[in-house]
């Protein structure tokens, strides 16, 4: 075909967009970036064309000429854009398929929790210096943000969920120079860092909790919410998601103080301004160091309801739908929004642990100003009965993508994820680790979660295809969550330790905190010490990064494909998604479409062989991935074996 530039179809994106990718790349001397630039700037390389930059350089010249002049055009058509499918036959101008384009909808962004990533001074701990030794890893992998879990001073309580200084990095981790470097090293390779913000609660040993539990007086006592007893009892019968009540009566004064969580993480009053403007304070503290934004801690408990009414029976056994969406939460996140937020090009992700999806747009339609795109839970908790394992079908999970899809309009974004510090592995829990199934089914996976609508999160050591632990005993385990449970359940004897340990191995959160296997040396190389501070998966002499580094077929760099093709396809960011046969219980196929820019994702989320005829007149055409090597199988009809995983053109 030559040596040209072809505007792809979706390249209706506006000019203005385009130039602006394309100088972001441009900018970087990363050998990569000029083609990054191209792809994303909605230009399409035809193979071999990255031989003569400087050609490039002038056509791109030329594209963004041409775009100006677009751009000129569609402002004096009042904003009326050229055709782009079938939401949008009048979206206005800039918008991709409807949607404002922004980095974040565009970014696949990899979850650090940095006490199980690497150890670097063989204490057992992971830290910051292990994560900067680890930086091409994670850029080779072609995601584009890191979310940091909580890196702050914090007597680990909650593995850093309890913060004692929101300005002070962890000593176990690090100083805050190490934090400074990698940020520059994550910035230096073209990614972004995004934080874990935790402001419903801070630890009973941060500065404010420490004043306001001196005396009722204290000017920091309406930091926190403090209640006298009941009756004798707590001042409610709120429960805390840790077990047991969630009121603490504190000695001193006499008074109750709310923890949702553990005793030690109580509950600010986001009711006081002066928290909220010390919250603020903090949060600007990070971003003018050059952060990229926030992953929010369940930010939608921090409005708490009026009076505190005690909990509805119906609520027991999920009260997270009773805490969450306070009267004052849209009012919150708008002030923060107006202090803080609007300041910065950033991200925001809320954890959105007791909201409906009907209740998702009210927190990130775009033209509320509050937040960019919240966790909705009823993927990654499908596999869940309150906090036991239940079997899950594949029709449910389709279900919940198509009602995704139809909740969020134009202005709202998703997000899509299945696993991360909370949750067993990915493959574990909706794939197959078994030994014949582990690599396919983690590749289908990532296949999925990659091309589904919504900014993909991927939780560190599953594009490894890590799995769930071998957990036999209590004493093997480490989250405050399992040993609260184990105390409530087994030492009263409600349930036996065999139930309650065989739950563990299915849902427990240590599950996905068992450190990163990065070799096959003592501990998976993740530390030096003779001991890691929660045991490595015994299986890390076959699953390991090192293994899969060097094997082109592994999980690792399926994943670095997948993660390349999304990267230069918009339809699979902004694409209209329709599922194709809900009703499958073996089979998730769907399809992602701007216009005549049409992608088919066909997934057999079963071990068995498939003969599957596609529905309606649809077939298959150019075949862009496959998890089990290449086929030359196209049309309507498909031969899928077991957990196999195929994108198409059509
Ligand atoms: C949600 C976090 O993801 C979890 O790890 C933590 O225990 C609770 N919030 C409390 O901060």
């Amino acid at each position: 075909m030559g040596e040209f530039l072809v505007l792809q179809n979706y390249a209706h994106e506006s000019a203005r967009f385009a130039m602006h990718r394309w100088w972001e790349y441009a900018k970087s001397n990363n050998p990569r970036s000029l083609a990054k630039g191209c792809s994303m700037a909605g230009v399409q390389k035809i193979p071999g064309v990255i031989k003569d930059q400087p050609v490039i350089i002038t056509r791109l010249a030329l594209f963004i000429l041409f775009g100006i002049g677009l751009m000129g055009v569609s402002s004096a058509t009042d904003g009326a854009g050229p055709a782009v499918g079938p939401q949008n036959a009048s979206a206005p101008a800039g918008t991709i398929n409807g949607y404002q384009p922004k980095w974040w909808k565009e970014a696949i962004v990899y979850q650090i929790y940095p006490r199980s990533f690497k150890d670097s001074n063989g204490d057992g701990i992971g830290d910051l210096q292990g994560i900067i030794s680890k930086l091409d890893y994670i850029q080779g992998l072609g995601v584009n943000v890191v979310w940091l879990c909580p890196h702050y001073d914090s007597p680990n309580a909650d593995n850093g969920y309890d913060i004692r200084n929101y300005r002070k990095v962890m000593t176990e981790f690090g100083t805050m120079a190490d934090f400074d470097e990698l940020l520059k090293a994550i910035k230096q390779r073209h990614m972004k860092l995004v934080l874990d913000l935790v402001v419903n609660h801070t630890s009973d040993e941060h500065a404010w909790f420490v004043e306001s539990r001196k005396s009722k007086d204290s000017p920091y006592r309406d930091y926190y919410i403090w209640r006298p007893a009941k009756d004798g009892q707590p001042p409610n019968n709120w429960t805390s998601f840790f077990s047991g009540s969630a009121w603490k009566l504190d000695p001193t004064t006499g008074e109750y103080y709310l923890h949702l969580f553990a005793e030690k993480q109580p509950d600010l009053n986001w009711d006081n301004p002066k928290v909220r403007s010390e919250v603020y304070d903090l949060m600007k503290f990070w971003l003018d160091k050059g952060v990229d934004g926030f992953r929010m801690d369940v930010i939608p408990f921090i409005s708490k309801r009026e009076g505190l009414p005690d909990l509805p029976p119906e609520y027991m056994s999920q009260p997270q739908y009773f805490y969450a969406m306070g009267p004052h939460l849209h009012e919150y996140l708008q002030e923060m929004d107006r202090e803080v937020l609007s300041k910065y090009d950033m991200m925001t992700v809320g954890e959105a642990f007791g909201v409906t999806l009907e209740q998702t747009p009210s927190l990130v339609d775009e033209r509320r100003s509050e937040l960019n795109m919240i966790f909705n839970f009823d993927a990654v908790r499908l596999n869940r009965n309150g906090d036991e394992w239940r079997d899950w079908t594949l029709p449910e999970l389709k279900a919940i993508y198509t009602q995704q899809s139809q909740a969020l309009d134009v202005h709202s974004w998703n997000t899509i994820f299945l696993s991360n510090h909370d949750n067993p592995r990915v493959v574990s829990a909706f794939g197959n680790d078994s030994p014949a199934y582990r690599v396919a089914s983690a590749k289908a996976l990532a296949t999925m979660v990659l091309t589904l609508k919504g900014t993909p999160f991927i939780y560190q050591g599953d594009e490894l295809g890590m799995t769930n632990y071998p957990f036999t005993s209590i004493d093997q385990c480490d989250d405050i969550a399992v040993k609260n449970a184990w105390q409530a359940l087994v030492v009263t004897k409600k349930v036996s330790p065999e139930v309650f340990m065989a739950n563990v191995r299915k849902v427990s959160r240590d599950n996905s905190r068992t450190p990163m296997q990065w070799d096959n040396s003592p501990n998976g190389g993740f530390t030096t010490a003779p001991k890691a501070w929660l045991a490595v998966n015994p299986n890390f002499l076959e699953i390991n990064a090192n293994q899969e580094l060097s094997d082109p077929n592994s999980v690792y760099h399926y994943f670095a494909q997948m993660a390349a093709l999304r990267e230069k396809t918009p339809a699979f960011v902004y694409g209209d998604y329709t599922d194709l046969d809900p009703a499958n219980p073996k089979i998730f196929a769907y399809t992602r479409a701007i216009g005549a820019e049409k992608y088919l994702v066909v997934l057999n989320f079963s071990t068995d062989a498939v003969t599957y005829k596609l529905p309606g007149s649809i077939k298959a055409g150019e075949l862009l991935i496959s998890n089990l090597g290449k086929t030359t199988e196209r049309g309507d009809t498909l031969h899928l074996r077991g957990w196999e995983a195929r994108i198409y053109k059509f």
